[in-house]
């Protein structure tokens, strides 16, 4: 580079130095590639001293060349690592500032659900039984007509068949009316003893109002075994509703009919909000009684349709209405809330 004009020299040393430092004092990607037409584009500093050539020499201008080729490159590398060093930068700060930590909480929490009155109601009904020793066992909603009816000692021509207004299927089947069919189902698979509680949804063509529903659910019992009697069955349901509602209140059976039992009775618990003194209350109507179901003795020819030896063995059994405790429980005045599924009734008993 001797022979290199000195002006050229120095300028090409100038061009290079303030090339270099630009890029070094760039502070972000940005201002970098902003800088890139100013110190490699054609118009550079360093690129429009390749047009001086023309002063030289022919035996200068091949090292002048190569000085200034040489110092483009060295600027094209210093913009290069800057440049990487900067995207590096800016790749990390992004991954610092846009880190998701998937283990906080989302910002708005799911809303959780709770278990229905209505399966609260069964559960604990269900969960009494099963403490005194009863299994529990279910049977289909889709019913045969024998096992809902005929089994059960109501025959077609019976009126009690009209007081069931059923739903009917194709195929001879309906939906189960009561759940007493499982009784029979119990019963023809099993031996004696058996002591089977059945929760679950029966059916019947009722339009909707405070009392009444197409679907509604109940709890049957059912306990077969040597030399049941009537205080078995007081003695239990007794119990039941002592641990329900609490100690002191008195049942009462009063004589009623069912095909499937004889004697029959309906059970009442005394009103355990004001215990028949108050004749407005609004839970007993003033009775001071409130009527929780059916019970009664196994009729003997239910016993032998399902193949049991009514002359060996006896039994007592009893239907309740879950809506009915569900109420009584949570002192509902309809029963229609259990099954409009509104969230803010619901809510309450999460
Ligand atoms: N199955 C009857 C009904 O739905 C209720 C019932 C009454 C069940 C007396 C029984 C019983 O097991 O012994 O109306």
């Amino acid at each position: 580079m001797t022979s290199l004009d000195s002006s050229l020299e120095s300028n090409l040393k100038d061009a290079e130095d303030q090339a270099i430092s630009a890029i070094a004092s760039a502070a972000d990607l940005k201002a970098l590639e902003a800088l890139k037409p100013e110190i490699l584009g054609k118009k550079s500093p360093i690129r429009s001293l390749m047009k001086r050539l023309g002063e030289l020499t022919p035996e200068e201008r091949p090292a002048a060349g190569q000085a200034i080729n040489g110092a483009a490159i060295r600027v094209e590398q210093a913009y290069a690592a800057r440049h990487e060093k900067l995207s590096g930068e800016a790749m990390a700060e992004r991954i610092q500032k846009e880190t998701i930590d998937v283990t906080l909480p989302g910002s708005s929490p799911l809303p959780r659900g709770s278990v229905h009155p209505l399966v609260r109601t069964l559960d604990e009904m269900v969960r009494v039984f099963v403490s005194m020793g009863y299994e529990v066992a279910t049977g289909p909603e889709v019913e045969s007509e024998y096992n809902n009816f005929d089994a059960l000692n109501i025959a077609a021509s019976h009126p009690a068949r009209d007081m069931h207004d059923t739903f009917y299927l194709p195929g001879g089947l309906i939906l189960r009316t009561h759940t007493s069919p499982v009784q029979v189902r119990h019963m023809l698979s099993h031996k004696p003893p058996v002591a089977i509680i059945s929760p679950g949804r029966v059916y019947r063509v009722d339009d909707v109002d405070a009392t009444h529903s197409p679907v509604f659910h109940q709890l049957e019992g059912l306990y077969v075994d040597r030399e049941v009697s009537l205080a078995h069955l007081k003695g239990t349901l007794q119990e039941f509703l002592r641990t329900m509602f609490g100690a002191g209140l008195s049942t009462r059976f009063r004589p009623s009919y069912f095909p499937f039992t004889e004697p029959s009775a309906e059970v009442d618990v005394q009103c355990f909000v004001c215990r028949g003194t108050q004749k407005s209350c609004r839970v007993c109507k003033g009775t001071g009684w409130i009527e929780v179901g059916g019970a009664g003795m196994v009729h003997p020819k239910v016993l032998e349709n399902v193949g049991y030896d009514s002359n060996e063995v006896s039994g007592f059994a009893f239907g309740l209405g879950v809506e009915r405790f569900t109420m009584l429980k949570y002192g509902l005045s309809s029963m229609r809330p259990l099954y409009e599924n509104d969230v803010r009734f619901l809510r309450q008993f999460a």
